[in-house]
Protein backbone atom coordinates (compact mmCIF):
# COMPACT_ATOMS: atom_id res chain seq x y z
CA UNK A 1 0.00 0.00 0.00
CA UNK A 2 1.04 3.81 -0.86
CA UNK A 3 2.27 5.36 2.05
CA UNK A 4 0.86 8.83 3.16
CA UNK A 5 2.92 12.24 3.64
CA UNK A 6 3.42 12.97 6.51
CA UNK A 7 1.99 15.88 8.86
CA UNK A 8 3.94 18.74 9.78
CA UNK A 9 3.41 21.29 12.51
CA UNK A 10 5.88 24.34 13.32
CA UNK A 11 4.72 26.08 16.50
CA UNK A 12 6.26 29.13 18.24
CA UNK A 13 7.20 26.32 20.60
CA UNK A 14 6.94 23.08 19.06
CA UNK A 15 7.76 21.37 16.20
CA UNK A 16 5.12 18.14 15.49
CA UNK A 17 5.44 15.55 13.12
CA UNK A 18 2.82 12.96 12.27
CA UNK A 19 2.57 9.76 10.34
CA UNK A 20 -0.10 7.72 9.48
CA UNK A 21 -1.01 4.69 7.60
CA UNK A 22 -4.45 4.00 6.03
CA UNK A 23 -5.38 0.59 7.16
CA UNK A 24 -8.78 -1.30 7.48
CA UNK A 25 -10.85 1.69 6.58
CA UNK A 26 -9.18 3.88 9.32
CA UNK A 27 -6.03 5.30 9.79
CA UNK A 28 -3.15 3.56 11.94
CA UNK A 29 -0.49 5.96 13.94
CA UNK A 30 2.84 4.92 12.42
CA UNK A 31 4.92 7.73 14.23
CA UNK A 32 4.47 10.92 16.46
CA UNK A 33 7.01 13.48 17.11
CA UNK A 34 7.18 16.89 19.12
CA UNK A 35 10.42 18.84 19.42
CA UNK A 36 11.48 22.00 20.99
CA UNK A 37 11.41 24.59 17.80
CA UNK A 38 14.77 26.63 17.15
CA UNK A 39 14.69 30.25 19.50
CA UNK A 40 13.95 31.99 16.81
CA UNK A 41 11.90 29.42 14.51
CA UNK A 42 10.21 30.50 11.17
CA UNK A 43 9.90 34.25 12.29
CA UNK A 44 13.81 34.25 10.91
CA UNK A 45 14.80 35.78 8.16
CA UNK A 46 18.59 34.46 8.45
CA UNK A 47 20.11 31.52 6.49
CA UNK A 48 21.95 30.25 9.40
CA UNK A 49 18.26 29.90 11.27
CA UNK A 50 16.59 28.57 8.76
CA UNK A 51 19.36 25.88 8.62
CA UNK A 52 18.83 24.94 11.82
CA UNK A 53 14.83 24.43 11.18
CA UNK A 54 15.94 22.38 8.42
CA UNK A 55 18.05 20.57 10.73
CA UNK A 56 15.54 19.95 13.25
CA UNK A 57 13.16 18.87 10.33
CA UNK A 58 15.61 15.80 9.78
CA UNK A 59 16.03 14.66 13.00
CA UNK A 60 12.83 15.08 13.62
CA UNK A 61 11.96 12.73 10.54
CA UNK A 62 15.00 10.57 11.17
CA UNK A 63 13.94 9.85 14.88
CA UNK A 64 10.25 9.40 13.81
CA UNK A 65 11.81 6.67 11.29
CA UNK A 66 9.90 8.50 8.40
CA UNK A 67 10.48 6.85 5.28
CA UNK A 68 8.52 9.22 2.93
CA UNK A 69 9.74 12.47 1.49
CA UNK A 70 6.38 13.88 0.81
CA UNK A 71 4.90 16.33 4.07
CA UNK A 72 1.71 18.31 4.46
CA UNK A 73 2.15 21.51 6.52
CA UNK A 74 0.25 23.20 8.59
CA UNK A 75 0.57 26.89 8.76
CA UNK A 76 0.86 28.78 11.39
CA UNK A 77 -2.70 30.80 12.25
CA UNK A 78 -1.22 33.38 13.44
CA UNK A 79 0.44 34.45 10.10
CA UNK A 80 -2.36 33.76 7.71
CA UNK A 81 -6.36 34.66 6.87
CA UNK A 82 -8.40 32.49 6.68
CA UNK A 83 -12.18 33.87 6.63
CA UNK A 84 -15.43 31.44 5.91
CA UNK A 85 -17.73 33.80 3.66
CA UNK A 86 -21.07 33.73 2.03
CA UNK A 87 -21.61 34.63 -1.00
CA UNK A 88 -24.31 34.55 -3.67
CA UNK A 89 -24.43 30.83 -5.68
CA UNK A 90 -22.04 31.08 -8.18
CA UNK A 91 -20.70 28.57 -10.92
CA UNK A 92 -16.80 27.90 -9.84
CA UNK A 93 -15.69 29.59 -13.09
CA UNK A 94 -18.11 32.79 -11.29
CA UNK A 95 -16.51 32.02 -8.06
CA UNK A 96 -12.55 32.38 -9.18
CA UNK A 97 -13.21 35.74 -10.29
CA UNK A 98 -15.45 37.04 -7.70
CA UNK A 99 -13.44 35.52 -5.34
CA UNK A 100 -10.48 38.38 -5.76
CA UNK A 101 -12.94 40.79 -5.41
CA UNK A 102 -14.12 39.12 -1.84
CA UNK A 103 -10.95 38.67 -0.36
CA UNK A 104 -9.87 42.73 -1.14
CA UNK A 105 -12.65 43.11 1.30
CA UNK A 106 -11.92 40.40 4.07
CA UNK A 107 -7.87 40.53 3.95
CA UNK A 108 -6.36 43.93 5.35
CA UNK A 109 -2.85 43.63 3.28
CA UNK A 110 -2.72 44.22 -0.61
CA UNK A 111 -3.36 40.97 -2.35
CA UNK A 112 -0.07 41.20 -4.23
CA UNK A 113 1.47 40.61 -1.61
CA UNK A 114 -0.21 36.96 -0.26
CA UNK A 115 -1.75 33.78 -2.31
CA UNK A 116 -4.64 33.01 -1.79
CA UNK A 117 -6.95 29.63 -1.95
CA UNK A 118 -10.89 28.73 -1.43
CA UNK A 119 -13.04 25.78 -1.24
CA UNK A 120 -16.62 25.61 -1.16
CA UNK A 121 -17.82 24.51 1.71
CA UNK A 122 -21.29 24.26 1.12
CA UNK A 123 -23.61 24.82 -2.07
CA UNK A 124 -27.49 25.33 -1.88
CA UNK A 125 -29.12 22.46 -3.85
CA UNK A 126 -29.96 23.77 -7.18
CA UNK A 127 -33.12 25.75 -7.41
CA UNK A 128 -32.38 27.35 -3.76
CA UNK A 129 -30.70 30.53 -5.65
CA UNK A 130 -32.05 32.79 -2.27
CA UNK A 131 -29.74 30.81 -0.35
CA UNK A 132 -26.17 31.66 -0.10
CA UNK A 133 -22.73 29.39 -0.36
CA UNK A 134 -20.48 29.33 2.06
CA UNK A 135 -17.05 29.49 0.69
CA UNK A 136 -13.99 29.13 2.79
CA UNK A 137 -11.16 31.64 2.11
CA UNK A 138 -7.12 31.26 3.04
CA UNK A 139 -4.56 33.88 2.12
CA UNK A 140 -1.09 33.35 3.21
CA UNK A 141 1.65 36.09 2.84
CA UNK A 142 3.73 34.74 -0.30
CA UNK A 143 6.96 35.04 1.74
CA UNK A 144 5.82 32.56 4.08
CA UNK A 145 4.93 30.08 1.59
CA UNK A 146 8.63 30.46 0.24
CA UNK A 147 10.19 30.48 3.35
CA UNK A 148 8.35 27.07 4.21
CA UNK A 149 9.16 26.01 0.49
CA UNK A 150 13.04 26.62 0.99
CA UNK A 151 13.18 25.36 4.62
CA UNK A 152 11.62 22.41 3.31
CA UNK A 153 13.71 21.20 0.52
CA UNK A 154 16.80 22.00 2.34
CA UNK A 155 15.64 19.38 4.73
CA UNK A 156 15.32 17.03 1.90
CA UNK A 157 11.31 16.76 1.34
CA UNK A 158 8.73 17.89 -1.11
CA UNK A 159 5.33 19.90 0.17
CA UNK A 160 2.68 17.36 -0.97
CA UNK A 161 0.16 19.74 0.58
CA UNK A 162 -0.61 23.05 3.03
CA UNK A 163 -3.37 23.74 4.82
CA UNK A 164 -3.62 25.78 8.05
CA UNK A 165 -3.19 24.84 11.72
CA UNK A 166 -7.19 25.17 12.76
CA UNK A 167 -8.24 23.09 9.83
CA UNK A 168 -5.72 20.51 10.68
CA UNK A 169 -7.12 20.46 14.36
CA UNK A 170 -10.61 20.40 12.65
CA UNK A 171 -10.14 17.92 10.98
CA UNK A 172 -8.66 15.69 13.19
CA UNK A 173 -10.95 16.60 16.54
CA UNK A 174 -14.08 15.81 14.32
CA UNK A 175 -12.65 13.75 11.61
CA UNK A 176 -15.80 12.02 9.72
CA UNK A 177 -17.66 10.98 12.05
CA UNK A 178 -21.00 12.77 13.02
CA UNK A 179 -20.76 15.80 15.89
CA UNK A 180 -23.31 17.92 16.91
CA UNK A 181 -22.57 21.78 16.66
CA UNK A 182 -18.94 22.17 18.34
CA UNK A 183 -16.88 24.43 18.88
CA UNK A 184 -12.99 23.62 18.76
CA UNK A 185 -10.22 25.64 20.60
CA UNK A 186 -6.69 25.88 19.86
CA UNK A 187 -4.71 27.50 22.23
CA UNK A 188 -0.98 27.31 21.52
CA UNK A 189 1.69 29.18 22.46
CA UNK A 190 1.48 32.50 21.00
CA UNK A 191 -1.98 32.22 19.58
CA UNK A 192 -5.55 30.74 20.42
CA UNK A 193 -7.60 29.30 17.41
CA UNK A 194 -11.25 28.43 17.62
CA UNK A 195 -13.59 27.23 14.91
CA UNK A 196 -17.29 26.59 15.24
CA UNK A 197 -17.92 23.09 13.23
CA UNK A 198 -21.39 22.59 12.27
CA UNK A 199 -22.37 18.96 10.20
CA UNK A 200 -18.47 18.67 9.76
CA UNK A 201 -18.26 22.24 7.76
CA UNK A 202 -16.55 24.96 9.62
CA UNK A 203 -18.15 28.06 9.77
CA UNK A 204 -16.61 30.64 11.98
CA UNK A 205 -12.86 30.94 13.01
CA UNK A 206 -10.84 33.34 14.73
CA UNK A 207 -7.30 33.49 16.43
CA UNK A 208 -6.01 35.67 18.94
CA UNK A 209 -2.62 36.41 19.94
CA UNK A 210 -2.63 35.09 23.44
CA UNK A 211 -1.35 31.40 24.81
CA UNK A 212 0.71 29.62 27.10
CA UNK A 213 3.64 32.08 26.68
CA UNK A 214 1.34 34.98 28.07
CA UNK A 215 0.10 32.45 30.36
CA UNK A 216 3.36 32.00 31.84
CA UNK A 217 4.63 35.49 31.55
CA UNK A 218 1.80 36.21 34.08
CA UNK A 219 3.00 33.39 36.09
CA UNK A 220 6.87 35.06 35.81
CA UNK A 221 6.10 38.63 37.45
CA UNK A 222 3.37 37.56 39.67
CA UNK A 223 6.39 35.21 41.14
CA UNK A 224 9.53 36.87 40.03
CA UNK A 225 10.91 34.16 38.56
CA UNK A 226 11.88 33.37 35.09
CA UNK A 227 9.99 31.71 32.65
CA UNK A 228 11.63 28.45 32.56
CA UNK A 229 10.28 28.50 36.53
CA UNK A 230 7.22 29.96 35.53
CA UNK A 231 6.67 27.10 33.29
CA UNK A 232 7.09 24.54 35.54
CA UNK A 233 4.65 26.11 37.96
CA UNK A 234 2.19 26.35 35.38
CA UNK A 235 2.86 22.41 34.61
CA UNK A 236 2.62 20.76 37.77
CA UNK A 237 -0.24 23.46 39.18
CA UNK A 238 -1.93 24.86 36.52
CA UNK A 239 -4.81 27.02 37.98
CA UNK A 240 -5.68 24.65 41.05
CA UNK A 241 -7.49 26.80 43.42
CA UNK A 242 -5.13 25.57 46.34
CA UNK A 243 -2.14 26.05 44.91
CA UNK A 244 0.31 28.60 46.05
CA UNK A 245 -3.34 30.30 47.43
CA UNK A 246 -4.54 30.31 44.26
CA UNK A 247 -2.23 32.73 42.92
CA UNK A 248 -1.61 31.08 39.53
CA UNK A 249 -5.45 31.08 38.82
CA UNK A 250 -5.30 34.82 40.24
CA UNK A 251 -2.43 35.85 38.03
CA UNK A 252 -3.55 34.24 34.82
CA UNK A 253 -6.81 34.96 34.80
CA UNK A 254 -7.28 38.15 32.68
CA UNK A 255 -5.78 35.75 30.33
CA UNK A 256 -7.75 33.09 30.68
CA UNK A 257 -11.19 35.35 31.10
CA UNK A 258 -10.22 36.85 27.39
CA UNK A 259 -9.65 33.48 25.71
CA UNK A 260 -13.09 32.69 27.30
CA UNK A 261 -14.79 36.04 25.97
CA UNK A 262 -14.00 34.80 22.52
CA UNK A 263 -15.43 31.78 23.49
CA UNK A 264 -18.64 33.41 24.61
CA UNK A 265 -18.75 36.05 21.66
CA UNK A 266 -18.48 32.40 19.37
CA UNK A 267 -21.23 31.27 20.72
CA UNK A 268 -23.33 33.77 20.95
CA UNK A 269 -22.78 34.20 17.15
CA UNK A 270 -23.65 30.82 16.80
CA UNK A 271 -26.75 31.07 18.75
CA UNK A 272 -27.93 34.19 17.38
CA UNK A 273 -27.05 33.40 13.29
CA UNK A 274 -28.95 29.81 13.71
CA UNK A 275 -31.81 30.51 15.95
CA UNK A 276 -33.93 27.78 15.07
CA UNK A 277 -31.09 24.76 15.34
CA UNK A 278 -29.78 23.46 18.09
CA UNK A 279 -26.71 25.24 19.83
CA UNK A 280 -23.14 24.33 20.81
CA UNK A 281 -22.98 21.29 23.04
CA UNK A 282 -19.31 20.73 23.01
CA UNK A 283 -16.01 22.11 23.43
CA UNK A 284 -12.89 20.09 21.99
CA UNK A 285 -9.51 21.62 23.60
CA UNK A 286 -6.60 21.15 21.85
CA UNK A 287 -3.05 22.96 21.76
CA UNK A 288 -0.63 21.83 25.01
CA UNK A 289 -1.79 24.78 26.78
CA UNK A 290 -4.97 23.05 27.08
CA UNK A 291 -3.10 20.72 29.64
CA UNK A 292 -2.96 23.43 31.77
CA UNK A 293 -4.18 21.74 34.84
CA UNK A 294 -7.78 22.85 36.11
CA UNK A 295 -8.25 24.47 32.71
CA UNK A 296 -11.47 22.20 32.30
CA UNK A 297 -12.64 22.70 35.31
CA UNK A 298 -12.14 26.69 34.42
CA UNK A 299 -14.48 25.98 31.57
CA UNK A 300 -16.85 23.97 32.78
CA UNK A 301 -17.28 27.19 35.88
CA UNK A 302 -17.84 29.88 33.62
CA UNK A 303 -20.17 28.30 31.36
CA UNK A 304 -22.13 27.12 34.16
CA UNK A 305 -22.24 30.46 35.31
CA UNK A 306 -26.13 32.35 34.44
CA UNK A 307 -29.41 30.07 33.82
CA UNK A 308 -28.11 30.87 29.63
CA UNK A 309 -25.69 28.20 29.27
CA UNK A 310 -26.38 26.56 32.88
CA UNK A 311 -28.84 23.73 31.10
CA UNK A 312 -26.20 23.46 28.31
CA UNK A 313 -26.18 19.79 26.82
CA UNK A 314 -22.57 19.86 26.57
CA UNK A 315 -22.50 20.20 30.51
CA UNK A 316 -24.49 17.07 31.19
CA UNK A 317 -21.59 15.25 29.82
CA UNK A 318 -18.85 16.76 31.95
CA UNK A 319 -17.10 14.12 34.49
CA UNK A 320 -18.06 14.23 37.82
CA UNK A 321 -14.57 15.08 38.88
CA UNK A 322 -14.63 18.29 36.47
CA UNK A 323 -17.44 19.27 37.93
CA UNK A 324 -16.25 18.79 41.46
CA UNK A 325 -13.30 21.15 40.50
CA UNK A 326 -15.50 23.30 39.09
CA UNK A 327 -17.65 24.28 41.78
CA UNK A 328 -14.33 24.34 43.87
CA UNK A 329 -13.22 27.11 41.34
CA UNK A 330 -17.14 28.69 41.71
CA UNK A 331 -16.86 28.53 45.52
CA UNK A 332 -19.59 26.20 46.72
CA UNK A 333 -23.37 27.78 47.29
CA UNK A 334 -22.76 30.19 44.21
CA UNK A 335 -26.77 32.00 43.42
CA UNK A 336 -26.99 32.71 40.12
CA UNK A 337 -30.31 34.88 38.86
CA UNK A 338 -32.01 32.91 35.99
CA UNK A 339 -31.75 35.01 33.19
CA UNK A 340 -31.09 34.48 29.85
CA UNK A 341 -29.11 36.84 27.99
CA UNK A 342 -25.80 37.60 26.76
CA UNK A 343 -25.33 40.92 29.33
CA UNK A 344 -26.11 39.02 32.28
CA UNK A 345 -23.96 36.62 31.74
CA UNK A 346 -20.76 39.05 31.75
CA UNK A 347 -22.09 40.35 34.84
CA UNK A 348 -21.79 36.66 35.79
CA UNK A 349 -18.05 36.92 35.11
CA UNK A 350 -17.79 39.24 37.49
CA UNK A 351 -19.80 37.26 40.17
CA UNK A 352 -17.32 34.10 39.42
CA UNK A 353 -14.23 36.56 39.53
CA UNK A 354 -15.97 37.49 42.80
CA UNK A 355 -16.65 34.00 44.32
CA UNK A 356 -12.86 33.06 43.33
CA UNK A 357 -11.34 35.76 45.35
CA UNK A 358 -13.84 34.80 48.16
CA UNK A 359 -12.81 31.37 47.67
CA UNK A 360 -8.85 31.72 47.48
CA UNK A 361 -9.58 33.92 50.83
CA UNK A 362 -11.29 31.50 52.58
CA UNK A 363 -9.54 27.94 51.42
CA UNK A 364 -6.54 26.36 53.25
CA UNK A 365 -3.58 24.96 51.10
CA UNK A 366 -2.95 21.56 52.52
CA UNK A 367 -4.54 20.13 49.55
CA UNK A 368 -2.03 20.87 47.05
CA UNK A 369 1.71 21.08 48.13
CA UNK A 370 3.40 23.76 46.74
CA UNK A 371 6.73 23.42 44.64
CA UNK A 372 9.63 23.67 47.21
CA UNK A 373 10.87 27.06 46.48
CA UNK A 374 7.21 28.81 45.51
CA UNK A 375 6.81 31.98 46.69
CA UNK A 376 3.75 33.01 48.87
N1 LIG B 1 1.15 20.56 30.83
C1 LIG B 1 1.03 21.81 30.41
N2 LIG B 1 0.30 22.70 31.09
C2 LIG B 1 0.20 23.98 30.67
N3 LIG B 1 0.79 24.46 29.57
C3 LIG B 1 1.54 23.61 28.86
C4 LIG B 1 1.70 22.24 29.22
N4 LIG B 1 2.51 21.65 28.31
C5 LIG B 1 2.84 22.61 27.41
N5 LIG B 1 2.26 23.79 27.74
C6 LIG B 1 2.38 25.07 27.05
O1 LIG B 1 1.82 24.91 25.76
C7 LIG B 1 2.46 25.82 24.86
C8 LIG B 1 2.87 25.03 23.63
O2 LIG B 1 1.69 24.63 22.99
P1 LIG B 1 1.71 24.12 21.49
O3 LIG B 1 2.80 23.12 21.33
O4 LIG B 1 0.33 23.73 21.13
O5 LIG B 1 2.12 25.49 20.79
P2 LIG B 1 2.76 25.75 19.38
O6 LIG B 1 2.00 24.98 18.38
O7 LIG B 1 4.23 25.53 19.45
O8 LIG B 1 2.48 27.32 19.30
P3 LIG B 1 1.59 28.18 18.28
O9 LIG B 1 0.46 27.31 17.80
O10 LIG B 1 1.13 29.35 19.11
O11 LIG B 1 2.56 28.57 17.21
C9 LIG B 1 3.65 26.42 25.59
O12 LIG B 1 3.32 27.72 26.03
C10 LIG B 1 3.83 25.48 26.78
O13 LIG B 1 4.37 26.15 27.91
MG1 LIG C 1 0.29 25.33 17.35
Amino acid sequence: MKTLPFGLDIGAHSVKAVWLNRENNGFFLKSALTYPAPPRGMASESPVDQQEMAHVLRKIVSEGKITTPYVNIALPESQVYTRVIEMPVLSDKELASAIYWEAEQQIPVPLSTISIDWSVLRRPQDGQITEKMTVLLVGAPSSLLEKYQKIVSLAGFVINSIETEVLSVMRALIGTKQHPPSLVLNIGTQTTSLAIVREQIMIFTYSIPMGGSAISRAIASDFGVDISKADEYKKLYGIAPNAGGGRIGKATEPILLSIFTEVRKAIVFYAEKYKSESSIQQILLSGASAKLPWLDAFFVAVLRVGRWLQAHPAMSKVTSKIKDRADRLLGKNLVIPERETSSVFLKNISAYKKKMQESREGETEEKIDKPENMPG
